[in-house]
């Protein structure tokens, strides 16, 4: 059956090529489909009917990458506008002793947005989210269980700016600390926005601060993980529920070797996501 969709889809794919203008209504289309004249007995239009259902289904599944493909341009360019506007924000203390603000980055079709609390000293130094040992660890997860790289999937902080123990030494390590209530209210709506824009098809928060803002619930992390959940939050022109799959932060996997065997089964759970959506 799967062998079968793979060879329909393509030869779609190419059906569709020279039927550019159709593309806009395959699924109005897809209710007409036309059956052949050799029916002859009711499991004749059974196996029809199968099929005309499977071309149904193909031809959607086409139409939303089609679709996708050419929303692209548009989410990169509301993501350019929206990080022009985190650059310059003042929005909360934080915005005054960064040395540089951590927008996100990936691609703005993503299927999986990682989500952390905040950036560390190497983040604020590069502009960039988890490029210290906790983003080469992550790195190495996605690659091996996913195998996926950076640029398949969006990084994202809740605050896009360092929290600092003390503000007035950006040079000083050992210097993080986790981002306070006020400074989460002052820049959610920076990953809100992020997530409305990407609309991923699940959202994987690293670690207790992220989790449990992405879940609105006072659960820590260990409690939380090794589920699946729905992001309760209205994405305009979604009809599909966000997933949201916690797991640990790389930097407790850092401290902690016994957390990377949940780490592994929850990276799994992802996967399987991913392949049950394509
Ligand atoms: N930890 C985070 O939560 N985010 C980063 O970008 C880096 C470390």
């Amino acid at each position: 059956m799967k062998r079968e969709l793979k060879k329909l889809t393509r030869d779609l794919a190419a059906w569709l090529a020279v039927q550019d203008e159709n593309l806009l209504e395959p699924v109005e289309r897809a209710g007409q489909v036309s059956f052949a004249t050799n029916i002859e007995s009711v499991e004749d239009l059974a196996a029809e009917t199968e099929k005309n259902e499977s071309i149904a289904s193909a031809e959607k599944t086409l139409y939303q990458s089609y679709k996708e493909r050419n929303m692209e341009p548009a989410k990169k360019m509301r993501l350019e506008n929206l990080k022009e506007k985190v650059v310059s924000c003042r929005g909360c203390p934080l915005g005054a002793h960064r040395l540089n603000a951590v927008f996100g980055t990936g691609s703005a079709n993503a299927r999986i947005m990682f989500v952390g609390e905040g950036p560390g000293f190497q983040e604020d130094h590069q502009g960039e989210p988890f490029v210290g040992r906790s983003g080469q660890l992550l790195d190495r997860i996605m690659e091996t269980v996913l195998g996926l790289n950076r640029p398949d999937v969006y990084i994202a902080n809740i605050v896009k700016c360092h929290p600092m123990k003390n503000p007035e030494n950006p040079e000083a390590h050992s210097n993080d600390r986790p981002p306070s209530a006020d400074e989460i209210s002052v820049c959610r709506h920076y990953l809100e926005e992020q997530i409305r824009i990407i609309q991923p098809l699940c959202l994987v928060p690293l670690g207790s601060v992220a989790a449990k803002f992405l879940l609105k619930t006072d659960t820590g992390i260990s409690m939380l993980r090794g589920k699946i959940y729905d992001y309760e939050a209205d994405i305009p022109g979604l009809d599909r529920k966000i997933k949201i799959i916690p797991t640990y932060h790389p930097a407790a996997l850092l401290r902690n070797q016994n957390l990377k065997r949940d780490t592994w089964y929850d990276m799994k759970l992802v996967k399987s996501l991913l392949d049950s959506a394509t």
